[in-house]
C-alpha cells in the first residue's frame, strides 16, 4: 500500500475512535513515556499542540511544566520548514493557514541543538520506527540535522505493517505503543 492510502485509512480509523477508548490508551502511553530515561533526562521537550484527531498532548505539557522542564512548540515557515518557540501558559498562539495552533510570528525561536527530546507526531507508525505524517515533510526536513532524542507515542489504530519508505524519511529512536517500548539500535 502507498503511504497516502495508509495515511487515509488510519485517519478514518482515528475519526471513529471514541473518546473514552482514546483516553485509556493515552494514559498508558504517557505513563510509559514518563518512565523512560529519555524523558527523565530531557530538560527541553518539543511537541505540538495536537489536533483533535491526534494524541492529546495537553497532559504531557502539564507534566513537563510540573517537572520544571521547558516545552517548545513548532511554527511552520516558508519552504515547509519549521522552528520551535518556548511555550508557557501566556504564550500568544495564532492559527496557521492549515488550522494548526502555533506560536505567534514575533516570538524568538530556540536553536535546534537546545532540544533534548522531540515527541514526533504522526498518523501511522511501523515497528522499525518509520512514520507517516500528514504529508508535508516538515519533520523529515527538521530531523535531517537534529542530534537529540526522538520518540513517538502510538495509539493501537496507528500501528501499521512495514511500508515502502522514501530516502528522506527519518525514523524515531523510540516508539511507545500500548504494549511495548521499541528502541532503535544506534
Ligand atoms: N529532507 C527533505 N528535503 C526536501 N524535501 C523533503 C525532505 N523530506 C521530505 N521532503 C518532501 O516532503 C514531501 C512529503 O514527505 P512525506 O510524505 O514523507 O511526509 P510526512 O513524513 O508524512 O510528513 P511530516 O514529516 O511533515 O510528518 C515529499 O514529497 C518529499 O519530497
Ligand atoms: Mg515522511
Amino acid at each position: 500500500m502507498e503511504k497516502k492510502e495508509i495515511r487515509n485509512q488510519v485517519i478514518s480509523l482515528l475519526k471513529s475512535l471514541n473518546g473514552e477508548q482514546k483516553e485509556k490508551q493515552e494514559e498508558i502511553l504517557m505513563k510509559t513515556l514518563f518512565g523512560t530515561s529519555e524523558w527523565k533526562r530531557a530538560n527541553v521537550i518539543a511537541l505540538t499542540l495536537a489536533q483533535k484527531l491526534e494524541l492529546d498532548t495537553n497532559k504531557i505539557i502539564e507534566k513537563a511544566w510540573s517537572e520544571d522542564k521547558i516545552v517548545v512548540i513548532p511554527r511552520t515557515k516558508k519552504d515547509r520548514k519549521m522552528d520551535f518557540v518556548i511555550y508557557k501558559k501566556d504564550t500568544p498562539i495564532e492559527v496557521s493557514s492549515f488550522g494548526l495552533r502555533e506560536p505567534a510570528r514575533h516570538l524568538i525561536a530556540i536553536q535546534k541543538s537546545d532540544i533534548d527530546l522531540i515527541i514526533v507526531p504522526g498518523v501511522a507508525f511501523c515497528e522499525t520506527g518509520f512514520r507517516i505524517g500528514f504529508g508535508g515533510g516538515y519533520y523529515d526536513r527538521f530531523l535531517t540535522d537534529y542530534e537529540g532524542e526522538t520518540v513517538s507515542l502510538v495509539l493501537n489504530e496507528q500501528q501499521v505493517e512495514p511500508f515502502k519508505v522514501d530516502s528522506f524519511d527519518i525514523p524515531v529512536n523510540l516508539l511507545i505503543t500500548t504494549e511495548k517500548i521499541i528502541r532503535k539500535i544506534k
